[in-house]
């Protein structure tokens, strides 16, 4: 064989190189659609570029539920300031004993709601009141003490409003980035689980199986930002393998259980049914609701009042104890405090992860705080603009990723 020509054979390496490169930029988001053809899989690899969401994530607004001087405040404006997020947080107002007397079932002796959670309750009104008037579409609540990944804006907002288009409505005007508020009323973005079914009777392999999810709507999608399976959240990770989710992928699919309100996104229509029909600020004993959260579950589960769609693993998860510091005065002081069955199963790995639960790349661990440094704070989001972990140097250090 004739050996070409020497300039010849790099011009057939660069062009072996150019197609190369064309594949690997050009290959269309992976689409491996499984077996089960009720089960697509969309998403994008770790190289592929996604418009941002704007700053307050596709919605009309972002609003908080912060108590008066709660001492998250700061640390939730600093996570705010990096992601660059827009927060309306409006004034909250002590409740008096008499708010909460007026709110409980006229016989007291037959209320089941605890003060706090009254207070709560009366606290996520005041809010979804301001959302309505405000004037906006849509607003997307959630709770003052809650943790995301630094790459919730460029990554994983992006991908889930994707995923809700195709479950809602795909041909969805672009102002919507949720899909049309008219098809859907309650997006769960921050939750302590969706389980599929009341925590008692069990949750993930052994006991939920694939069609459990295959019976009812959804959508899987791959997020390159999501933790390994081994570091998800114990329930998370157990329900996702007996669901038959690929790694590395999440799933919004209809509401079955979801526990707690960290953060949930309503419509006008929405919000007016929750303040009026689904949890009215008047106690019902015949409903045996013990909490607002409980009464938005039973919202989206019964007759479906509320058509809600869960995100698993969540965007939102509250952070676990104030800080570290208070988790280390804990741990020597032996001072117990009351955790949720939830709380209490993912409480070594969060320790261990040094991570909220469910959360790749989040705030709690302290170092993405800029304690007002106007130049940290320009390099902290600079980081989060690319979609980057700035963790993830430090990790490889510690064998970690
Ligand atoms: C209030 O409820 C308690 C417990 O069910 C009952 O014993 C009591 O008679 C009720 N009081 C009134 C005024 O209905
Ligand atoms: C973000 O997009 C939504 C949906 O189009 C819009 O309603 C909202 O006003 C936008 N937010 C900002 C800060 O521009």
């Amino acid at each position: 064989m004739i050996a070409p020509p020497r300039h010849l054979t790099s011009l057939i390496v660069v062009f072996a190189l150019a197609l190369l490169t064309f594949f690997i930029y050009y290959r269309p988001s992976i689409g491996d659609t499984i077996s089960d053809h009720a089960t697509s899989i969309a998403g994008v690899s770790g190289r592929s570029r996604v418009k941002a969401a704007n700053a307050t994530l596709g919605f009309g607004g972002l609003f908080v539920v912060s108590g008066p001087g709660s001492p998250r405040r700061s640390k939730l404006e600093q996570a705010a300031a990096v992601t660059e997020l827009q927060l309306t947080i409006p004034e909250q107002v002590q409740w008096t004993g008499q708010d909460v007397l007026d709110f409980r079932w006229d016989n007291v002796t037959e209320s089941k709601v605890g003060i706090g959670s009254v207070k709560a309750w009366l606290s996520h009104h005041l809010v979804l009141k301001a959302f309505l008037e405000s004037g906006v579409e849509t607003a997307l609540i959630f709770e003052d003490d809650v943790d995301w990944d630094i790459r919730l804006r460029t990554t994983q907002v992006p991908l889930a409003q994707a995923a809700a288009r195709t479950l809602t409505s795909a041909s969805a005007a672009s102002q919507y980035p949720w899909g049309h508020p008219d098809t859907w009323d309650l997006f769960y973005l921050g939750h302590c689980g969706d389980y599929f079914n009341d925590l008692d009777e069990g949750v993930g392999v052994g006991h939920h199986h694939p069609h459990h999810l295959t019976e009812i709507p959804h959508q899987v999608f791959l997020d390159p930002t999501l933790p390994d399976r081994t570091d998800l959240h114990p329930f998370t990770a157990s329900l996702l393998t007996a669901l038959n989710v690929p790694l590395q992928s999440r799933v919004l699919h209809r509401s079955k259980w979801p526990l707690c309100t960290f953060g949930y996104a309503v419509t006008r229509a929405s919000a007016l049914k929750i303040l009026t029909d689904v949890a009215p600020p008047k106690e019902d004993i015949a409903r045996n609701l013990i909490a607002y959260d409980a009464a938005l579950l039973d919202g989206c589960r019964n007759a479906y009042k509320l058509n809600c769609f869960s995100i698993t693993p969540e965007l939102f998860h509250h952070m676990e104890g104030k800080s570290i510091i208070a988790l280390e005065e804990e741990t020597h002081d032996h001072k117990q405090v009351f955790r949720p069955p939830v709380d209490v199963a993912g409480f070594e790995q969060v320790w261990w992860r040094k991570e909220t639960s469910n959360i790749g790349c989040g705030f709690w661990s302290g170092e993405f705080y800029y304690e007002y440094e106007e130049s940290k704070l320009e390099g902290l989001r600079e980081e989060a603009r690319k979609g980057r972990c700035a963790k993830e140097g430090r990790r490889a250090k510690e064998g970690r990723r």
